[in-house]
């Protein structure tokens, strides 16, 4: 090992031990309303000073994964990755210190009190009145960074694919050595009633450390895809949707929302069974509000992320949809493709199969929704567990092979492939972290022998914190 190395490792152990600093929608929002390069500037410095803590967590974390998952080459990979991009952020120069004066009416970010200070190369007096033209440093620095969390963004693309196969590397593993036969700590009463289930546990609970790891990448990720975006806004203004704060949609509409994710999930469901003539219906119900009983609204808005809401939404389609062609597809004509399947007209009422009734309701508190489906539901010993991130009954022969990316794209998301059904486990349990990390849950209710429901409840204020690990 290089003397490099072994003080990049130290300084990773060092990093871990920090506090991270939690944020909220509102704050991400207030703060990149009318971005300019100073407030790029003030992003960068808190992000300069936040990833590299979330990366070294994330990394020592990963060290000490339990059964062996530490020491399977995908985890070995990610964690490779992870010292990648800390380092990279490492060697990035200083950032430029600005006035106080110019700090005023910036976000609150507890971690950059350390960069009011006013430094020695800036005049302080000169800042007092911010020069039109933007000091050469700033533009330099926030392009160089920005840069950088780009790469450290692009190398986790894959990291949740990564870790499911570290997953079922160990469990194959299991499978053959002495996993399997110690003794099952994991969902003592349950397993009993669940053979094929238990194949597909581990024999004791990752959860916890998974949905740890899983929730720091999704808030990582917000924050680079955020820095980002505002970015670009402050480089090209007129590249920004209206009603846009870098990715969130300040009234983003559900009814759009879901129109994609059900456009992607038929995708998927169509690769999965290509025989198939008619897909379920995916039905969109707004649900009146009972403050205004007379009103006739068809859609409704709120402050959130697009991509957070298209990720819950997507997964649960997926499921919801495979559930019901599975439990009805004898009802249906199969061997009959019909070019134009995707289309909404083929959608139509002859469809042998029941819909899949998306019921959404405007609180002042949450926004819910409901998807609603008979696909036969799941069992109650079941259902626990679901959060285990390797629950699942899909028959992998039927999907396709294990992480295959196909060269189609995501309806309304350039550049990000479909990922089909892997058939992991990683729906459900990924959809609730996607939905707890702005405040919000997600439960899953069975009614056995007929169908799920399952309820996402998005929080409407958006001053939560992020629930960090
Ligand atoms: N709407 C539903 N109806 C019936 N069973 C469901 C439903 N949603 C989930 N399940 C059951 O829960 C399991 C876990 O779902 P989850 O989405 O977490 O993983 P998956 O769909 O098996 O795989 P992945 O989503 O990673 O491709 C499924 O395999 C299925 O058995
Ligand atoms: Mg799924």
């Amino acid at each position: 090992m290089s003397p490099v190395s072994l003080s990049l490792k130290a300084q990773i152990r060092q990093s871990a031990a920090h506090r991270q600093t939690q944020v909220s929608l509102k704050q991400m929002v207030n703060f990149g309303r009318n971005v300019t390069p100073y407030t790029l500037l003030r992003s960068s410095t808190f992000l300069s000073r936040e990833l590299p803590i979330r990366l070294a967590k994330r990394i020592s974390e990963l060290d000490s994964l339990p059964l062996g998952l530490a020491t399977t080459p995908s985890v070995q990979r990610i964690r490779a990755l992870y010292e990648m991009s800390y380092a990279d952020l490492a060697a990035l120069p200083a950032p430029p210190l600005l006035p106080a004066s110019l700090s005023l009416n910036l976000p609150p970010f507890e971690a950059d009190k350390t960069i009011v200070e006013v430094d020695s190369d800036l005049d302080a007096e000169a800042w007092k009145s911010p020069p039109a033209e933007i000091p050469k440093a700033v533009l330099e620095y926030n392009r160089e960074f920005t840069e950088c969390i780009t790469t450290v963004k692009t190398r986790d693309d894959r990291v949740a694919l990564t870790m499911a196969q570290g997953l079922s590397e160990v469990k194959k593993l299991g499978q053959s050595q002495q996993i399997s036969q110690q003794p099952n700590t994991m969902y003592p009463t349950i397993m009993p009633k669940h053979d094929e289930a238990a194949q597909n546990l581990l024999p004791f609970d990752l959860r916890a450390v998974l949905d740890r790891f899983y929730m720091s990448r999704i808030g990582m990720r917000f924050l680079i895809g955020q820095h980002i975006a505002l970015a670009k806004t402050c480089s090209d203004p007129a590249s920004t949707t209206p009603g846009y704060v870098g990715i969130i949609n300040t009234r983003v509409s559900i009814r759009e929302v879901v129109a994609r994710a059900s456009q992607n999930a038929h995708t998927v469901l169509q690769a999965t069974f290509p025989n198939l003539t008619v897909l379920p219906e995916i039905k969109l119900y707004i649900a009146t509000p009972a403050s205004n009983p007379a009103s006739k609204i068809d859609d409704v808005f709120f402050m959130y992320p697009p991509s957070h809401l298209h990720h819950m939404l997507f997964e649960l389609f997926k499921n919801s949809l495979r559930a019901t062609v599975q439990r009805h597809h004898n009802k249906a004509a199969i061997n009959q493709i019909s070019s134009a399947m995707l289309s909404s007209n083929a959608l139509n009422e002859k469809n042998p199969f029941p819909p899949i009734a998306v019921v959404v309701a405007e609180g002042e508190e949450d926004v819910t929704i409901k998807i609603s489906d008979e696909g036969g539901g799941i069992p109650r010993s079941g259902l626990p567990l679901i959060w285990s991130y390797l629950y699942t009954t899909a028959n992998m022969e039927s999907f396709v092979k294990d992480g295959e990316e196909r060269r189609r794209t995501m309806a309304g998301y350039a550049n990000q492939p479909i990922f089909y059904g892997h058939g992991f486990g990683y729906g459900i349990p990924s959809a609730r972290l996607y939905a707890r990390y702005f405040g919000g849950n997600l439960e899953v209710v069975s009614l056995e022998g007929h169908g799920t429901d399952v309820y996402i409840h998005v929080a409407r204020l958006g001053d939560n914190e992020e629930p960090l690990p």
